[in-house]
């Protein structure tokens, strides 16, 4: 069983001014794959709430932390940058897999500067901002997770035998 850490970068919504619904979407999504979310987190905008926050679910030892949001252009997104600074190892394929496949949905998907990685036995995965999006990239990305979190794991002996 997986279990996932779920943080949502967003200054309106940790302030309470606007309601999370892009939360909510991560957590059906843990449902529908059977994992079990672990852990809830509304940070605002900010490296160092964001990185501690990545930091503090690796440490309780989450598999999966899935951050949504701040991973635009904008002045106040930085998302990767904080996900960047805690990480180990990069894993690019799932931020490639998921703008690639958002271009066909909409022009804006090169806009995401989306990344990934592992910092000790989690592998974090930032997700864009909206509901729809999130909805969207985690069904583009889930066939790589499960084979990913076993090899983090060091449970996988031989690629050519797993599925
Ligand atoms: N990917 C999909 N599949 N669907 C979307 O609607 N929105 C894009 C992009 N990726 C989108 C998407 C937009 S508008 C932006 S600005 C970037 O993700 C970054 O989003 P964020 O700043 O909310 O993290």
């Amino acid at each position: 069983m997986i279990n996932v850490g779920i943080i949502t970068v967003s200054d309106r919504s940790s302030a309470g001014k606007r309601e999370d619904l892009s939360g909510p979407e991560i957590e059906k999504w843990v449902s529908k794959m059977g994992y079990e979310t672990k852990q809830i987190s509304i940070v605002p905008d900010e490296i160092e709430n964001i990185s501690n926050t990545i930091i503090e679910m690796s440490e309780n030892k989450i598999d999966l932390i899935l951050t949504t949001g701040g991973t635009g252009c904008a002045p106040r997104d930085v998302t990767p940058e904080a996900t960047k600074k805690v990480i180990e190892k990069e894993v690019p394929g799932f931020g490639e897999v998921m703008r690639m496949e958002s271009l066909k949905i909409t022009p804006h998907a090169m806009l995401s500067r989306a990344t990934s990685g592992i910092r000790k036995n989690s592998l974090i995965i930032n997700l864009p901002g909206s509901p729809k999006a999130v909805k969207e990239n985690l069904e583009f990305i889930e066939k790589g997770i499960p084979h990913a979190v076993k090899l983090i794991m060091n449970k996988v002996i031989d690629c050519a035998l797993e599925e």
